[in-house]
């Protein structure tokens, strides 16, 4: 069996934790990017970069070329039209997954969807990760694939969660859903052991399947408030932002990203998805079938986050 594993988005968030993990247990490592990188340390000879994107056929073919299985962690998450989402998250779903079928041994597939894609209506970032589960769903039993659908994920490198939890912990949380809202999370690392106990399957495991941090129900924003307030050892000022402001924020900066051509950090999508009342998921179904059970509640995932980013 190859013990090379071919890799999208290894330069992102999620990837680059991946990737870091695949290495050190021993995997080596194709990676697809876009720009150029350094050569390898000496100290990961394992890792090969393939220069190229998910719109470069030959590239892709180049990634997956005798690898035991790729793992799709490449994806567009933000932007304002499906214009923006669609060409990485359901067309790149679709090249990658025809570029694994055109090998002589097709390796397996991992793709990283979002549990945003339960709520396809909400946003156009919803309905492209929807999409691209569709994709694979259409092939039937032609590949060997797995989805999975991460909540929220948090941790070293994130840049969407991230500047939040900062300004939570310098004292200010600025509550941005319903309160009575709920939402699960995971810790990048706790992904990545996904991932790499996937890998171990004997056979891979054909569904879609949601992953948390073990922590039943979800939090609500009051609780990540409160586990701020306990970490800090000092009050932290609650706000609550209301939802107009929230979708005039979104016009603004959607409007300005028209004019600068940048992704907007906040789009009326976005902010639907914020305001969603349950972004609570399940794990029975993949722990059952990988054995995996996440080490990293909330409280110790955001301890370990800011002292990595301080
Ligand atoms: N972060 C979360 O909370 C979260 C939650 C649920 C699901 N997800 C999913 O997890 C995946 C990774 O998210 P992330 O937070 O790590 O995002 P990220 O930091 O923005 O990384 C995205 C990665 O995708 C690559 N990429 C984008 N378009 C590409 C293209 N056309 N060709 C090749 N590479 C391309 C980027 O490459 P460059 O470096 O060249 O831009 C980067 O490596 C996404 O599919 C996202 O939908 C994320």
């Amino acid at each position: 069996m190859s013990r090379t594993v071919a890799l999208t988005g290894g330069t992102g968030f999620i990837g680059r934790c991946v990737m870091r993990r695949l290495l050190h247990a021993g995997w080596a490592v194709r990676a697809l990017t876009r720009a150029v990188q350094p050569a390898p340390a000496s100290s990961s000879p394992s890792l090969h970069w393939v220069r190229g994107s998910l719109e470069d056929r030959e590239a892709l073919a180049r990634l997956l070329q005798g690898a035991f299985a790729v793992v799709h962690c490449a994806g567009a998450v933000r932007g304002r039209t499906a214009a923006d989402f669609e060409p990485a998250n359901v067309v790149g779903v679709s090249r990658l997954a025809e570029a694994a079928l055109a090998q002589t041994v097709p390796p397996r597939l991992l793709a990283l969807s979002s549990l945003a894609a339960r709520e396809p209506g909400l946003s156009a970032y919803a309905a492209s990760k929807r999409k691209g589960e569709v994709v694979l769903e259409s092939l039937g039993g032609h590949l060997s694939w797995t989805v999975l659908r991460p909540p929220a994920v948090y941790g070293p490198g994130d840049r969407e969660l991230l500047p939040l939890f900062r300004l939570m912990a310098k004292g200010v949380a600025p509550i941005l859903g319903p309160r009575q809202a709920r939402f699960s999370l995971l810790y990048v690392e706790d992904l990545a052991d996904a991932v790499l106990s996937w890998l171990t399957l004997d056979e891979c495991p054909r569904g879609i399947y949601t992953l948390h941090d073990g922590h039943e129900n979800g939090y609500s924003w009051d609780e990540v408030a409160a586990t701020m307030r306990s970490l800090r050892g000092r009050g932290v000022l609650v706000l609550p932002v209301p939802s107009w402001l929230l979708h005039t924020a979104a016009v603004g900066m959607t409007g300005w990203s028209r004019c600068t051509g940048a992704p907007p950090m906040l789009t009326p999508g976005k902010v639907r998805e914020l305001r969603h009342p349950d972004w609570v998921c399940d794990n029975a179904a993949w722990q059952a079938v990988s054995g995996w059970v996440p080490q990293v509640e909330f409280v110790r995932g955001i301890r370990l986050t800011l002292a990595a980013t301080d």
